[in-house]
């Protein structure tokens, strides 16, 4: 049976050796100005990444900058996700800031308010949900797939 320190060695070599490279990569992150996206901002910059950052927050975005220094890779464009040419003024800012896309992490996400009785959920509510984790992902997809497909093809 596996022991907690040999399960923790095996995890460690696989997120060390078999993590895909990010060095050099060009990532846009939405909703990367705080939580998740925040996180996966400062890995991906620490590991060498160059990032661009799309969320509403542009606060907490300008906040993550200077907190990371003046000389990283990683820029802010103001970008709603449920806004269709939010997102494709996103992908084209970050395409041509850093000259390619690579990787597409679409995390921009809400819970709106949790009501426990459905009695009580207002439907402008849900929708506006559906709007951001769903069209927002959709969008993301979309748009970033006009840069990547093309980038593939090319190789
Ligand atoms: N934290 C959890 O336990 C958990 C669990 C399951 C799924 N998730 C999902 O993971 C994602 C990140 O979660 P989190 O806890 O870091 O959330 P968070 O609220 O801390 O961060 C979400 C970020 O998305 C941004 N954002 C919100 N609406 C946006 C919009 N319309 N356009 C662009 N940016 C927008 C916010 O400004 C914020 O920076 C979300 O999609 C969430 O639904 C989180």
């Amino acid at each position: 049976m596996a022991t907690r320190t040999s399960v923790n060695s095996y995890l460690r070599k696989e997120i060390y050796i078999n993590f895909p490279p990010l060095e050099g990569k060009v990532a846009l992150i939405t909703g990367g100005a705080s939580g998740i996206g925040k996180a996966a901002t400062r890995l991906f910059i620490n590991h060498g990444a160059k990032v661009c950052i799309a969320d509403i927050r542009d606060d907490l975005a300008n906040q993550l900058l200077e907190s990371l220094g003046s000389g990283t890779n990683a820029r802010f464009i103001h970008c709603d996700v449920s806004k269709e040419d939010d997102i494709r003024k996103a992908v084209d800012f970050t395409a041509e800031t850093f000259g390619t896309i690579d990787i597409m992490v679409n995390n921009a996400g809400i819970t709106g308010n949790t009501v426990p009785d459905i009695r009580e959920v207002d439907l402008h509510e849900l929708q506006k949900v559906f709007e951001i984790n769903v069209d927002g992902v959709f969008l993301g997809m979309k748009h970033a797939a006009r840069v990547m497909i093309h980038v593939a093809r090319a190789r």
